[in-house]
């Protein structure tokens, strides 16, 4: 199994777990039913965290398909063109970051509802818009994923270039050139993805530490305050990190240190949303000992956001990035 496959696995979650996402979210709020609002919050979450997933094993896929030493048309043994895997790469760009904007918010519903036992009007209304414009965003970049493999739903006349123009790259390699001409930026990324992982790792070596005995005295609501800081620096890192992926894709894509990377950042989000939703931890009070569950998932998101570490400082060793 290659990363083709994987992306043919992935590929349509994002856009059928939007869907259902979306449908939960407009029949709870039709239906006035916090526990379908909730619901669809969580699927969102999830469904933004999968697509991490399905983007980056999209650029997988084109290595799979395409020979980077046949440049005057890449694609040719496998009769597709590279022009129209990159517009779609382009069109997953725009989705993906509205799809991990659309996964914040609905986060921080779920990490509102706890505290003040509802969700304001303000992000119902933006998760709202945002997951509606990831809806319509996702569809059409799978739309354009089909155009690679099938003709017959090209729109009539359209004409397939084996490889882009010269000086006319598609957006997401734009973005990409942009990133690794201009001299400040990946110094500044990497700064920030410092910053962020401090954030990460300090809030979640405070509550797993809490969870795990030690710090009893601290009752787990104060520590529920801090979460947004830590999924702060997890945004913070997500997005320099996604910066650095579309900078160079093929330095990533086959290094087994950042598909680990990538499935522990998966399972590390998941794992967070035990304590930002569920009553056990939210019923501890000042020096009560956590249930064996509670420290379960503790161990876990400690094991999980050391081994994401691991495997980012892993990559030039193990992997052969930079
Ligand atoms: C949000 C992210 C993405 C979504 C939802 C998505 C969705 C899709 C869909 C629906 C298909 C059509 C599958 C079929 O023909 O049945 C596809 C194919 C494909 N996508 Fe993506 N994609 C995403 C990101 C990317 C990225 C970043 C790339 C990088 C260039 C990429 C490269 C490809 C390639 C090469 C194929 C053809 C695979 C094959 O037929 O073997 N995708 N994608």
């Amino acid at each position: 199994m290659d990363l083709a496959h994987v992306h043919l696995l992935l590929n349509h979650v994002p856009v059928i777990g939007t869907i259902i996402g979306f449908g939960l979210f407009v029949l709870g709020l039709a239906g006035k039913s916090n526990d379908l609002k909730r619901a669809s919050l969580i699927v969102f979450l999830a469904i933004s965290l999968v697509t991490i997933a399905t983007y980056m094993s999209g650029n997988g896929a084109e290595e799979t398909i395409c020979k980077a030493d046949q440049p005057e048309d890449p694609c040719a043994d496998k009769a597709v063109s590279k022009t129209l895997i990159q517009d779609h790469e382009s069109a997953a760009l725009v989705a993906f970051a509205v799809m991990e904007l659309t996964g914040a918010l609905s986060w921080l519903g779920l990490w509102q509802f706890r505290r003040l036992a509802h969700v304001p009007r303000w992000n119902l209304a933006a998760v709202f818009v945002f997951s509606g414009v990831t809806l319509l965003l996702m569809a059409n970049a799978a739309n354009l994923g089909g155009d690679i493999r099938h003709p017959e739903i090209r729109a009539p006349g359209t004409a397939v270039a084996a490889v882009p123009p010269a000086g006319d790259p598609p957006f997401a390699r734009a973005v990409g050139e942009t990133v690794t001409g201009t001299t400040w930026i990946w110094p500044s990324c990497e700064t920030l993805h410092f910053i962020g992982l401090c954030l990460l790792f300090g809030i979640t070596a405070l509550v797993d530490f809490r969870m795990l005995g030690l710090v009893r005295g601290v009752p787990f609501q104060a520590l529920h305050r801090l979460l947004p800081w830590g999924v702060l620096g997890f945004g913070v890192n997500l997005f320099t990190g996604v910066l650095f992926f579309v900078a160079d894709p093929g330095q990533y894509t086959q290094s087994p240190p950042f598909q680990w990377k990538i499935i522990l950042i998966v399972l590390a989000g998941l794992n967070l949303l035990y304590f930002t939703i569920f009553d056990t931890p939210w019923n501890l009070d000042p020096g009560e000992d956590a249930p064996a569950i509670a420290k379960f998932v503790a161990a876990a998101a400690l094991f999980l956001v050391v081994g994401v570490m691991f495997c980012g400082r892993m990559l030039p060793f193990l992997g052969d990035s930079f």
